[in-house]
């Protein structure tokens, strides 16, 4: 596998790039992201639209900026600039490049900071969470994020880690994360899901997951399971066209993100069926938003034998799926720098990774309690500020000017070339990316604004 900003650097095998594209699918948004979002929002209809969102918009729009990766061969904006060009099109579509580069470095800013989170649970999973009863893991929780220092720190671990090994280049080490660790996250998640089973409120958990009470769906929990379902599949920053850049011709894109959606669905909905019925076996709000998982689980592994191990195991392998997800928003800004300026990958990626550390002490300082907890931008705190700004107007909007520029201003011929799909696959595709996406990105952003 390698990732590089020359033109024909190319990822190693199609496994290689379907784990480096799951890997960058698979991490926080999943584990830490779904499982909040869907308690939020009420449990069966976010899952529901949540879904209906992966399927029948965020796959089309996967295979979409696969191939405009794939055809431009440079970084986001690059590669959007060279499409244009060749389609006799305007280069000011390029812009989707733009949000694209300038929304991943937002989103690597605090993104970071919960990676940190993250690697300083693995620490306190080391010394056991034994006995931990529901508010005292609360308390653990609120009290770290409230501490000026510790947070910083870890965000800056995480920061560093991400740095090397995008700096690196990714050959070698990433893929041999990608390709044996991801495995063994969805195992232990699958374990956790039967002790969750066994032990929790399971049941009520499945109705709450999977009966959708309808009069929850309200407009904004359609926009966040919008936002959400862009965030876990990576789209719309960037990340995925510039995997794609590295993909070779003779892998077939639709099948490919039929994997990748597929796996980062079934993550999700795995940490759901593990979470849940530890929240409500112990009373917790499933609507507690950022702190769920790392005040759930704690409980559980506070109890269960072997829970040093199986906590620390987990929150390693935590680590290791925000890592391949932080490496992939880290790349598409040095993607561009490099090209651009043509200077050292390891400086570009130090200097970019430097700048969005600074970003993010921000966002950790802004957490409930710290130092600028008080920090209100439009009613949000700083980080979910940097959140709504990218989940929910900077993501749609790149999604739905992407599905308009494949649908529309590409031709159709230069599509089915570059996918290659069988006719009706690529009907299905094609009806989906010109009317289905823009349409339903649209509404549900309309009735926002207007509504
Ligand atoms: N998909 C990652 C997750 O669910 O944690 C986060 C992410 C990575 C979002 C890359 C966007 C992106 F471009």
């Amino acid at each position: 596998m390698l990732m590089a900003s020359s033109s024909n650097a190319q990822w190693s095998s199609r496994w290689a790039f379907i784990m480096a594209a799951v890997g960058s699918a698979v991490g926080l948004g999943n584990i830490w992201g779904f499982p909040y979002e869907a308690g939020q929002g009420g449990g069966g209809a976010f899952v529901l639209i949540y879904l209906f969102f992966v399927f029948v918009i965020g796959m089309p729009l996967l295979i979409a900026e696969l191939s405009l990766g794939r055809r431009g061969r440079m970084s986001p904006i690059g590669s959007m600039k060279k499409i244009a060009e060749e389609e006799g099109k305007s280069t000011l579509w390029q812009l989707i490049g733009w949000s694209g580069v300038i929304g991943a470095f937002i989103v690597i800013s605090f993104y970071s900071v919960v990676g940190g989170w993250v690697l300083a649970y693995v620490v306190k999973a080391l010394s056991g969470f034994s006995g931990l009863a529901a508010d005292s893991s609360a308390e653990v929780f609120t009290s770290f994020i409230a501490d000026p220092y510790l947070p910083i720190i870890s965000h800056a671990a995480f920061m560093g880690i991400t740095i090397f090994i995008v700096a690196k280049g990714v050959e070698g080490g990433l893929e041999k994360a990608v390709t044996f660790l991801m495995p063994a996250l969805f195992v232990l998640l699958v374990g956790l899901v039967i002790y969750s089973a066994f032990t929790g409120a399971f049941a009520q958990t499945l109705s709450f997951l999977f009966a959708p009470d309808f009069s929850k769906l309200t407009l904004n929990v359609a926009l966040n399971a919008l936002g959400q379902s862009f965030f876990s599949l990576s789209l719309a920053l960037g990340s995925i066209m510039t995997y794609g850049a590295y993909l070779k011709r003779d892998v077939n894109i639709g099948k490919s993100a039929a994997i990748i959606a597929s796996a980062d669905t079934g993550v999700a909905v795995l940490a759901g069926l593990a979470i849940f019925p530890i929240v409500f076996a112990y009373g917790l709000n499933p609507g507690a938003g950022g702190g769920l998982v790392f005040i759930s689980l704690p409980i559980a592994f506070g109890q269960m034998p072997g829970g040093v191990v199986i906590g620390t195991l987990f929150f390693s392998l935590l680590a290791v799926a925000a890592i391949t997800s932080a490496i992939s928003l880290l790349e598409p800004s040095v993607s561009y720098v490099s090209e651009k300026t043509g200077k050292d990958r390891r400086k570009v990626a130090a200097t970019i990774g430097f700048a969005a550390f600074i970003l993010g002490i921000f966002s950790s300082l802004g957490q409930s309690g710290n130092i600028l907890g008080d920090v209100s931008i439009f009613g949000y705190s700083i980080m979910d500020a940097k959140d709504s700004l990218t989940k929910n107007w900077m993501m749609p909007l790149g999604g739905m000017f992407t599905a308009l520029f494949v649908g529309w201003f590409v031709s159709r011929k230069s599509m089915m070339e570059e996918l290659a799909m069988n006719d009706s696959s690529f009907k299905i595709w094609y009806f989906l990316v010109r009317f289905v996406c823009p349409v339903a990105i649209a509404a549900v952003f309309i009735s926002i604004v207007f509504l």
